[in-house]
């Protein structure tokens, strides 16, 4: 049987740490794409090396031309500049949109038939741009951020309440950003809702604390953003995909009507499967929920007018 191969746009912290999972997990072949010279070819052999040792037979490659990505399966573009300090993931949008539009238009004329994953900030934006750009069909077109956002908000929980990480499942929504709805009533151990085992204190500083997770790795760092945690989920989707999995996982889709949504790019259950994000799951929301959900809408909806206006999109 033939082998998937994926292309991962972005030889960066994150698009290293992306192709470090699959090449571990043996999901395919992995071809890193970046116009740095010499370090995607660097770091692709780097992770090359390490199959022996590793114990898997997948090709590594790296190149700084997009012709490497000619008949690839799935592209993951993580693509763009990271945040620094007291910078939101907003105020990357116009260096990005430049990048990732680059990047987008590359995929559409090498490798038309692929899936394409979106990791680049700000997230939801950027995968309603590459949508765009593409002019694939909503199912081959999706992002990373909201099971990033549940990890993080799983990994606090499970610390809070002192049980095991993996039998926490966390579901939080909306945009990568303030904005962003976590939902204790849909986050469980082991099937029990948070909500019967913390009190509401508690949830709400976790909450925060999700919502402020991907600022407090950068205050940490203090140069460029998390990589370990935005990459195991974004190589979770591409496994996902490949292997036809359909894992029920929140992340980013276009939304043509779901929610109540249209022609917007947000953080919703998606399933995805062989044939990408196969079906978006209607949760029954409250009031307050839904409200939350509907502003965290109109944020990516004012990062689209705003590439709108500048020509971009
Ligand atoms: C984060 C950045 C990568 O949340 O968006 O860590």
């Amino acid at each position: 049987m033939k082998r998937a191969k994926v292309a991962v746009i972005g030889a960066g912290n994150v698009g290293a740490t992306v192709a470090a999972r699959l090449v571990a997990d043996e999901v395919g072949d992995v071809v890193l794409v970046d116009v740095i010279e010499g370090m995607p070819q660097g770091k692709a052999l780097d992770l090359a090396e390490a199959t022996p040792v590793g114990g898997t037979s997948v090709d590594v490659s790296g190149s700084n031309d997009y012709g490497a990505i000619e008949g690839v399966d799935a592209v993951v573009i993580t693509a763009g500049i990271a945040r620094k300090p007291g910078m939101s993931r907003d105020d990357l949008l116009a260096t990005n949109a430049g990048i990732v539009k680059s990047a987008a238009e590359q995929v559409r004329a090498k490798a038309p038939g692929a899936f394409v994953v979106v990791v680049s900030n700000p997230l939801d934006v950027m995968t309603y741009l590459a949508w765009k750009v593409t002019g694939f069909p909503r199912a081959r077109v999706f992002g990373m951020a909201g099971v990033l956002d549940s990890t993080r908000f799983a990994y606090f929980v499970s610390r809070e309440l002192g049980v095991a990480a993996r039998d926490v499942a966390a579901m939080v929504l909306g945009g990568h950003g303030d904005t962003m709805v976590p939902l204790p009533r849909y986050t469980t151990v082991s099937g029990i809702p948070i909500t019967d085992l913390l009190a509401p204190e508690a949830i709400a500083r976790l909450v925060a604390r999700t919502r402020d997770g991907g600022a407090e790795i950068v205050a940490l760092l203090k140069q460029g953003s998390a990589f370990y945690a935005p990459g195991a989920s974004a190589a979770a989707m591409v496994k996902s995909l490949l292997r036809d999995e359909k894992r029920l996982l929140p992340a980013a889709a276009i939304l043509e009507g779901e929610f109540g949504e249209h022609d917007v790019c947000l953080g919703v259950p998606l399933v995805i499967g062989a044939g990408g994000a196969e079906r978006i799951v209607e949760l029954k929301l409250t009031h307050e929920e839904k409200a939350a959900l509907r502003k965290s809408a109109d944020a990516v909806r004012e990062g689209i007018g705003v590439l709108k206006s500048r020509g971009v999109l």
